[in-house]
């Protein structure tokens, strides 16, 4: 697919402002933006930020349509998609290989992710950020050790944070060494065979059918955490595209140039949307300075909430007769929703997707600096609130680089 893309010089009131602003106080522009979109005191203006979903208010952001025969609607389907063709696809002008795709997840399915990410994938021997400061005898049931205080949801105000609270990120496949920035072939462990081929049909539906998930990093988010301003540059190959899944609250996603200090733009990500970078858009730098909470009395985006198709009920994915390919989603159990739902009414939690290798690539010999001991800084992810987590923040510096 062609697309002509138009470069237009313009700038939001907020970016001029944030623009003028470079070099006053040694700031670029991505991280006076950062710091503006996480100001707590007074909360900040977000008329600027783009929503997706909401088309037509802004010129920046056009629909396109992706191939509907790429990937069969049998399997879309046995991944919990809707078929492509009812895709709602956004891309930004001046951002070529960004894709913004507008929660495809069939109701019910969103459910499935949710779940695998609060219950299965933080354990054994998948590695998580408690695992840098605690025993294994400690971290080896970090859902048991939380589902029944979440569960009792509400009259929890003094009580101390669960495990599942405290968790802020997990990693699969080839486990992302934060201290080296690199993977390596001796620390892999195999990788969900569900999120693979989630994974694979959302490559396909994009034009990547070569796409294979050999890495990812999931994030948990607190309403008050944050993820640094960084660039993903760690795999061997970026010819392939990064794959980012949101569940939960909304959040604020900074999207910027290949430079530090391109003023970057805002826009929401809402629970089951699908973001892709590709091409030049592969290794733009990017932040998330804010989760956005719903409305008080309204704690679950609606898509989770769908009526008839919420797990327990007979309705579920796994009920319904899926031509051909047999579902990958499984229903979640009544009992397991109402602690993924407590924690999500308050959390957002991101997948991202990588493939490291390209094709018959394999990864340079070891050396000294894969074998060093390495203290994890943890600079990437942010909190308020102080709490033990397991990372080393560096809470004046909210901008610091992940992986730059
Ligand atoms: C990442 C990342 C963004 C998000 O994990 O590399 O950029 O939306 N996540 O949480
Ligand atoms: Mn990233």
């Amino acid at each position: 697919m062609y697309v002509i893309y138009l470069f237009r010089v313009e700038r939001s009131f907020v970016m001029a402002k944030m623009a003028a602003s470079v070099g006053e106080h040694g700031e670029d522009a991505f991280r006076t933006l950062f710091k503006f979109y996480k100001r707590r005191n007074p909360p900040p203006d977000f008329s600027d930020v783009i929503d997706c979903s909401k088309i037509g208010k802004h010129d920046k952001v056009y629909e396109t349509e992706l191939d509907p025969a790429a990937v069969s609607d049998g399997d879309a389907r046995s991944a919990g998609l809707h078929p492509i063709r009812d895709w709602r696809v956004f891309r930004l002008q001046g951002y070529p290989g960004f894709m913004y795709i507008s929660n495809p997840f069939l109701p019910g399915s969103q459910q499935h992710w949710v779940k695998q990410c609060l219950k299965t994938y933080p354990q054994k021997p998948n590695v998580c950020n408690l695992d840098m400061h605690m025993a294994p005898t400690e971290t080896h049931d970090i859902w048991g050790k939380s589902a029944d205080i979440l569960r009792k949801a509400g009259s929890r105000i003094r009580e101390p944070k669960t495990l599942l609270e405290k968790l802020r990120w997990v990693t699969l496949g080839y486990h992302y060494n934060w201290g080296t920035k690199t993977y390596s072939a001796d620390h892999y462990t195999e990788f969900p065979s569900d999120l693979r081929s989630l994974s694979a049909h959302v490559a396909t539906a994009c034009q990547f059918p070569g796409f294979k998930a050999e890495a990812g990093i999931l994030n948990y988010y607190r309403s008050d955490s944050s993820l640094g301003i960084h660039v993903d540059e760690s795999e061997l190959d970026h010819t392939q595209p990064l794959l980012s899944f949101s569940f939960g609250q909304s959040a604020i996603f900074l999207l910027g140039g290949t430079q530090r200090e391109d003023p970057p733009i805002a826009m929401y990500v809402h629970s089951g949307d699908i973001m892709v970078m590709s091409g030049h858009s592969r290794l733009l730098y990017h932040a998330v300075p804010r989760v956005v909470p719903a409305p008080k009395g309204d704690p679950l985006h609606a898509s989770l909430e769908e009526e008839g198709f919420r797990p327990g009920s007979e309705k579920g994915l796994v009920q319904d007769s899926i031509q051909g390919e047999p579902s990958i989603i499984q229903t979640v159990a009544e009992e397991d929703w109402a602690v993924c739902s407590s924690y999500i009414q308050t959390s957002r939690v991101n997948m991202t997707i990588r493939q490291v290798l390209g094709l018959d690539q394999t990864f340079p010999t070891t050396d000294k600096r894969t074998e060093a001991v390495m203290e994890y800084t943890g600079d990437y992810h942010y909190s308020q609130d102080g709490e033990n987590v397991g990372l080393k923040r560096k809470r004046n510096d909210p901008s610091n680089p992940v992986k730059s």
